[in-house]
């Protein structure tokens, strides 16, 4: 085949492939190089178009959009937020992506990302908890315990060496789950029967929770001095997880602010209230953790550069290991201009035969 004749076709990762590339790759290399992409675009944070995601609110739910630029690539991600889904056998957050070559604007790989916005979502929390968290944590509270919950947990065992787990879900089914589907691969876990029992000892409390209201997972008595909040759930206006007097004490860390102001915790507050950006962090222009005191919080609602950096990793991952088939996705016309001459000359057109009836009548 010449190359003229294949730019019709567009890699695409389906799901069964990625879960080939996942465990082919391993959960830990795979969590430790994504986050590594993550980093690295966030350090060149500068380079990227950035507009807060596009979203379409309904009554039990969000479809939204998120798309960004480095000049080079183009990348979006279609993602949906419907916490009662999972009462219809449906997931919570399921995603696809595009990421496309801004020379042409052909795009250069379709994605699944439902399982990839799991693994980058946890490969983030973790980015940020290694410069957030406390020195010496190896226990982390994890309430929430649905479709996020282990990759969180394998992300921060992956980067910070965490452990001890202690889970608590409103379902302890959904907690009895995780506790069979983590059990044996390292961690000392413990469910709990309340967050408050949960947050008990835990250095880091990851929250990961879905229910489209304000909801207060966490107390400002429940967190002790020196603990990181890895706060995940919030994501969405009218959807939060934290008490406000938690964000009034809490040094705040996130990733677009003109983003995070509308979905993430901090729409609790004033619209000016002081918050750092993670890449600054990353860069080395601003601080992160400072004393052993602080109470540190990831406001993490998810930002396009994010998908971006997972497309780009699993673009670079699929040469390799040949997870993916061709879509025939553009329309290639031999002549470029000539897109209605591809309908007349397919294979028993019904267009051409109407064509010559016209002409020989
Ligand atoms: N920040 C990000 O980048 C990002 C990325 C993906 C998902 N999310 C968000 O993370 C959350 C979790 O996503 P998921 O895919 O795991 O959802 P999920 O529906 O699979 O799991 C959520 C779990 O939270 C539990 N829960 C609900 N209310 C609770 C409460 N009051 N206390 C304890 N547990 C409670 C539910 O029982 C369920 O098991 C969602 O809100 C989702 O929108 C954020």
């Amino acid at each position: 085949m010449t190359a003229a004749q294949s730019l019709n076709l567009v890699p695409f990762v389906s799901v069964h492939h990625m879960m080939q590339i996942i465990l082919e790759t391993g959960v830990e290399r795979f969590l430790g190089e994504l986050s590594a992409y993550i980093e690295e675009d966030f350090r060149r944070w500068e380079a990227f178009d950035k507009t807060p995601r596009v979203a379409s609110h309904s009554r039990e739910g969000v479809i939204e959009l998120m798309p960004t630029s480095d000049g080079r690539h183009y990348g979006f991600k279609y993602v949906n937020g419907h916490p009662k889904n999972t009462r219809e056998g449906r997931q919570t957050v399921t995603a696809f992506g595009v990421l496309a070559d801004v020379s042409n604007g052909y795009p250069l790989l379709i994605s699944e990302m439902t399982l990839l916005t799991a693994l980058r979502t946890a490969a983030t929390s973790a980015l940020a908890a290694r410069y957030l968290a406390p020195e010496g944590a190896d226990c982390m509270a994890l309430v929430g315990n649905g479709a996020q919950a282990e990759f969180q947990a394998l992300a921060f065992r992956e980067t910070l060496g965490i452990r001890k787990l202690r889970l608590y879900d409103i379902d302890p089914g959904a907690t009895r789950k995780c506790l069979r589907n983590l059990a044996g691969l390292g961690f000392e876990m413990t469910a709990c029967s309340s967050a408050e029992e949960a947050v008990e000892g835990a250095h880091i409390i990851t929250t990961a929770t879905a229910d489209k209201q304000f909801a207060t997972i966490l107390t400002d008595n429940m967190v002790g001095a020196g603990t990181h909040i890895n706060a995940v759930g919030g994501d969405c206006p009218g959807k939060t997880e934290l008490h406000r007097d938690i964000l009034l004490r809490a040094d705040i860390f996130v990733e677009y602010p003109p983003q995070t102001r509308i979905e993430g915790e901090i729409q609790q507050l004033a619209p000016d209230h002081p918050v750092e950006e993670l890449w600054r962090v990353i860069t080395g222009q601003a601080a992160g953790r400072r004393d052993r005191q602080q109470v540190t919080l990831f406001d993490s609602v998810g930002f396009a550069t994010e998908d971006f950096s997972a497309l780009r990793y699993v673009r670079d991952r699929i040469r390799e290991t040949g997870h993916f088939i061709e879509l025939d996705l553009l329309a290639d016309p031999d002549e470029p201009r000539d897109l209605f001459g591809m309908l007349l000359r397919f294979p028993g057109s019904s267009l051409l035969a109407e064509k010559e009836r016209g002409l020989a009548s």
